[in-house]
């Protein structure tokens, strides 16, 4: 995610992932009320948000789930004492830690600390996490698939840059390294929580059915109009198309079917609910510029590393202009993207 403040940073333009915070709200306390169910002797929780950027849109989420225990735990019926947050904010060694540490909101009660470093391996100590959270992060992947990079496969996903529905091998490549990455965070987590703790999961997905004439989702937004948008800077010779074919974004949205059967086999955790959101954020990118400016802000740093920095106006220069020419991206009302919900609950060690 693109750093600092500026115009282009993802502070600036993470509206669309901000949304669903105060729609999973109610449901978050909810089941911190009735579920959280942890040995409270110490009176010390543990908090993750996993792949947090540079908080923004973490800390309203961190500040409803500490409000939510404090309520479970300050209640007549329970004589502890106040609790005590350690709040752990994680991402990738890269990420922008001195904007998220220079933006925590003034007198928070909890004590922040970055943990830098993948969320499929393990990050911290056995058993010191009560509630574990994790936003619009866990459709990206550990890696591209193999498979779609390889000029000799079958799988090879020549001149486009995501997976397409019609694709079927090149999606079979991107779900199975899905699978297998939610399968390495969920086994990490299970070491890292205590019995009884809960982990909040929201995964942008999109639905089973929905109509490529009239609709759209983010994928097929970015794979369409920002993967052609590279292919004509190519076929203008701004680099070669050898160059598109041997880039691919390294997500994957699943159904909320692939995402409830990958979650099923884990042995560690039980499904506490399993919701479909809408996705209120989308309003926030009704104008070509916005939603321009919130690709950017996710994507520059891997169009960057792979085209170099001197492509990326040019690109989503002409990415708006695709996006404004078309009667069906240009409105978000037809964006289908959905987020999931998954409330899981560590089963007793
Ligand atoms: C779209 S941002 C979401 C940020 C924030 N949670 C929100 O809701 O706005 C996805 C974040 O996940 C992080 N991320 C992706 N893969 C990761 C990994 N393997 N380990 C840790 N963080 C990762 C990215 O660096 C990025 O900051």
């Amino acid at each position: 995610m693109n750093a600092g403040e500026g115009p282009h940073s993802y502070v600036r333009n993470s509206s669309c992932q901000r949304g669903v915070v105060d729609v999973a709200k109610p449901i978050i306390e909810e089941e911190i009320a009735a579920k959280l169910d942890i040995n409270t002797r110490q009176n010390r929780f543990g908090i993750a948000d996993f792949g947090c950027s540079t908080g923004y849109n973490s800390f309203p989420a961190i500040e409803i789930i500490t409000q939510a225990i404090n309520k479970k735990y300050k209640s007549p019926k329970n004589t502890s004492k106040t609790p005590e947050f350690y709040i752990f904010f994680n991402d990738v060694i890269t990420n922008d830690f001195n904007t998220l540490f220079t933006s925590l909101p003034p007198n928070i009660n909890y004590q922040a600390v970055a943990v830098p470093g993948d969320f499929h391996g393990r990050l911290l100590p056995e058993y010191s996490l009560h509630f574990v959270y994790s936003s619009w992060s866990l459709q990206w992947l550990s890696a591209v698939p193999e498979a779609v990079a390889d000029g000799g496969s079958p799988a090879w996903n020549k001149g486009e840059i995501l997976y397409t529905r019609d694709k079927t091998l090149v999606c079979d490549a991107y779900l199975d390294r899905f699978d297998k990455d939610i399968g390495s965070f969920l086994e990490s987590r299970a070491v890292e929580m205590v019995s009884g703790g809960l982990m909040a999961l929201l995964v942008p997905a999109v639905p089973e059915f929905w109509n490529p004439e009239s609709e759209y989702t983010i994928p097929s937004d970015v794979g369409y109009l920002l993967g052609s948008s590279l292919m004509d800077m190519a076929k203008k010779g701004r680099f070669s198309e050898e160059k598109v074919d041997s880039f691919n974004l390294p997500y994957y949205f699943p159904t909320p079917e692939q995402l409830k059967v990958i979650l099923i086999k884990n042995q560690s955790f039980t499904i506490e609910r399993f919701e479909i959101l809408n996705n209120p954020g989308k309003h926030t990118l009704a104008s070509v510029n916005a939603r321009a400016a919130c690709f950017r802000a996710v994507h520059e740093r891997l169009l960057t590393d792979h085209f170099g920095s001197a492509i990326i106006d040019e690109l989503f220069e002409l990415y708006t202009k695709k996006l404004e020419a078309s009667p069906v991206f240009v409105n978000p009302d037809n964006d289908k993207t959905i987020v999931i919900l998954a409330v899981l609950k560590r089963k007793l060690i």
